[in-house]
């Protein structure tokens, strides 16, 4: 099994902490990065808009600019990430801005075509987003509910689409379920939306940094998602891909999209390189030297490495779970695995509470479920350890008394 915890801030022994699908944790790099914010900041002031060294590949004497270290970031890292092609990635603040975007270029919406089709197991940066629009535009949302197994039903999905369809949205791993989608599956979704000229995006959040992904052969137009889970890139630092020779014309590009930022024209023009049509005003750039400090580990490690660790250590917790007679709520079968594991528990909430006193970090969910994710910093004996101790609370039935300190914030 792969141990990384070297790499990065791990809370120490005998402490468990097991919610990379919430927040990752700090590589051990991103301090010294943040420095180099400081000191380009401090020494270049405005000219670091065109030229910092490249602290992204240390070592190769390179330059690189604040103006377009979003696609300069989108082709070291997210390119390599998701199996893409230069020119077709780039950074961007968080997935809703990205799909608020997306709805708002009129590409889609040709001869009549009015509908979105998504899961109702999309996150609401997707859900919320669409509805927005819907009211807007006079679109029309095609929802479709979870399955009788509480997972994605594929055959409603490919049923939903037709020539009315603009876009679909899929997760490629639930974040309330777990589910990652087969390949197979989102490649026939891909399949059937072309066949009817829609456009097919895959929100990949919970997949980022676990799951090796080549989105050529998805077949996906679209990939979003972020870097702050377990890829481990706090936040600020999610990313878009576009594939190679689709156009869209977001009407929300800001000025940092525009093909002639400094004429300062009075009408926008859309910038020649599509992903950059996706950039708003002023890009946030401190977030950009913490990015991608986790996904250079990971890619470092080889994806598919990473994914055989995390396919081993969710098994073992399944094995054991199932030993201290729990209930799996996320899928069983390895390809339909994310890298989280739902356990369906009573008491959900005083239970993950109690497991906290004991430096047994994982989170729970409408008081019905307890999440976890063994990841790269874990080693066996961390979820063996995880697994005795619930198992200890559950027979004591210690957590009962458990009071939740007061807390400034909504975060389980
Ligand atoms: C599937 C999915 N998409 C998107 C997000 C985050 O969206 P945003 O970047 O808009 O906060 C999450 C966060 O948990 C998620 O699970």
């Amino acid at each position: 099994m792969l141990d990384l915890r070297d790499h990065f801030f791990v809370p120490d022994a005998p402490a468990v902490e097991l919610r990379a699908f919430t927040h990752g944790l700090m590589p051990k790099t991103v301090p010294a990065m943040m420095e180099r914010f400081v000191e380009d900041w401090r020494e270049r002031g405005v000219d670091a808009w065109n030229e910092v060294p490249n602290h992204w590949r240390p070592g190769s004497g390179e330059v690189v600019g604040w103006w377009t270290l979003p696609e300069t970031l989108g082709d070291a890292f997210i390119a390599p990430l998701l199996g893409a092609p230069a020119g077709t990635c780039i950074m961007q603040p968080n997935v809703h801005w990205t799909v608020q975007c997306l709805l708002s270029a009129p590409e889609p919406f040709t001869a009549g075509r009015n509908e979105i089709v998504f899961s109702e197991g999309a996150f609401p940066s997707v859900q919320h987003s669409v509805y927005q629009w819907a009211a807007m535009q006079g679109l029309r949302p095609r929802p479709l509910p979870l399955g009788a197994d509480g997972f994605v039903h594929v055959d409603a999905v490919l049923d939903a689409i037709s020539d009315r369809t603009a876009w679909v949205f899929l997760s490629h791993v639930g974040f309330t379920t777990g589910e990652k989608l087969p390949d197979a599956a989102l490649h026939a979704v891909a399949e059937k939306a072309h066949r009817h000229d829609a456009l097919f995006c895959i929100d990949g959040y919970h997949a980022t940094g676990s799951v090796a992904v080549d989105v050529e052969a998805l077949g996906a137009d679209v990939y979003v998602g972020g870097l702050l889970k377990e890829a481990c890139g706090s936040t600020g630092n999610s990313y878009l891909y576009v594939r190679d020779g689709l156009t869209l014309t977001p009407r929300l590009s800001g000025w940092f999209a525009d093909a002639d930022p400094f004429g300062f024209q009075k009408q926008p023009q859309p910038h020649p390189d599509v992903r950059r049509r996706f950039l708003a005003g002023t890009t946030a750039i401190a977030s950009l030297y913490h990015a991608v400090e986790g996904l250079r580990l990971l890619l470092d490690a080889g994806l598919e490495n990473v994914r055989t660790d995390s396919l081993a250590k969710t098994a073992l917790a399944i094995e054991q779970a199932e030993a201290a007679g729990l209930t799996l709520q996320s899928p069983r079968e390895a390809e339909r695995r994310g890298a989280m594991v739902i356990l369906a528990v009573k008491d959900a909430a005083a239970l993950c509470e109690w497991l906290k006193t004991q430096g047994v970090f994982t989170d729970s969910r409408q008081n019905r479920v307890l999440r976890l994710a063994p990841f790269v910093w874990n080693t066996t004996a961390d979820i063996e350890r995880t697994f005795a101790v619930l198992e200890d609370g559950l027979k004591t039935n210690a957590h009962q008394h458990v009071v939740a300190p007061a807390s400034a914030g909504p975060v389980t």
